[in-house]
């Protein structure tokens, strides 16, 4: 394939890029965008602050309006997200008990009903454990109503579009032998063993000198597969340039690669200046919309597949 998205398709698998709204106004980014990805995630559009400004007013018009760009270019859409502690409207910061649970499980059902049958995947909870060597869950006002919110969020997002695969999305998750990984691990196994409705993990990917792309990344993916669940590359970025930066795209694809059920890979934005951290040129292209080697070697890598 010459592009990533028909390179990726190869193996049965997509290759998709975060997109922020009032970027499709510019025919740079959007021509990349389209040529390039055939799956698209809402970057900031679908949270919880942009769906439900005040308490069971819900305004879809920004999400809406990437989805229907994905539609009418043939893209498939990831949702994100439907419950997190992060962005949340101020109406819900302050919340907490039963009133904070009961707004949490409205806010999954009524964003996911709009959304119904146009989600491939969705993020139904992000980021909800700590990081460092605890183990622990974070702790947050969606945490302090019980430890069975999450479960609950999953229940209410299968009830509300049955045909959505429902996701778990976190970062610092890569590394196997990290507490954090091992927690969601086992928070996965256990929701499977007890049928709670979850089909994949998400693994954000967000890598820098601190958090550099594990050795191991592929045992990580294979492990969460093996429970029983899809697995995806959700939000990859990789701080750095040339061809150290590249080497570490190359690692990751070939990790996915390795795992049958790693179904798909979507990185952080188009450009390096598209990016929330574009600082570090954590991107495939540069801020011109040229292919940086990090492109390239994505490509043969998919190619290679
Ligand atoms: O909404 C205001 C807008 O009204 C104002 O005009 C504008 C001025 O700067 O700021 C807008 O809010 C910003 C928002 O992005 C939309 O641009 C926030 O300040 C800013 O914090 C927010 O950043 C986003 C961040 O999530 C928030 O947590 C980034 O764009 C987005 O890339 C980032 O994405 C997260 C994933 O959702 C979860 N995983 C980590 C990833 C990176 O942090």
């Amino acid at each position: 394939g010459s592009t990533l998205q028909a390179a990726a398709s190869e193996s049965g698998r997509y290759f998709g890029t975060a997109i922020a709204g009032h970027k499709l106004s510019d025919s740079q980014y959007t021509t990349i965008a389209n040529r390039e990805f055939n799956m698209v995630t809402a970057e900031n559009e679908m949270k919880l602050d942009a769906t439900e400004p005040n308490q069971n007013q819900f305004n879809f018009s920004a999400g809406d309006q990437i989805v229907s760009w994905a539609r009418s270019n043939g893209k498939q859409v990831r949702g994100h997200t439907l419950a997190w502690h992060s962005q949340q409207p101020g109406w819900m910061q302050n919340m907490s008990g039963s009133a904070l649970r009961n707004a949490m499980l409205n806010h999954v059902t009524q964003v996911a009903t709009h959304y119904r049958g146009q989600i491939h995947s969705w993020d139904v909870v992000n980021e909800a454990f700590a990081d460092g060597s605890s183990g622990a869950r974070r702790d947050s006002n969606l945490q302090r109503t019980g430890n069975d919110w999450i479960e609950a969020a999953f229940r209410a997002a299968r009830a509300a579009d049955p045909n959505a695969k429902l996701c778990y999305n976190d970062y610092n998750t890569d590394n196997w032998s990290h507490a954090k990984t091992q927690a969601v691990y086992n928070m996965v196994r256990d929701f499977k063993a007890r049928g709670v409705p979850i089909d994949c993990v998400g693994f954000q990917a967000h890598f820098n000198s601190g958090n550099p792309v594990p050795n191991n990344y592929h045992e990580t993916l294979g492990n969460f597969a093996a429970l029983g669940v899809d697995v995806q590359i959700t939000e990859l970025d990789i701080a750095g340039s040339g061809t150290s930066q590249a080497e570490q795209y190359r690692g990751i694809v070939q990790a996915c690669l390795a795992v049958a059920r790693c179904t798909g890979i979507s990185v952080w934005g188009v450009r390096d200046s598209d990016s929330w951290r574009a600082g570090d040129t954590p991107l495939l292209f540069d801020g011109n919309g040229n292919k940086k080697a990090a492109y390239h070697y994505t490509l043969d890598a998919l190619n290679a597949g």
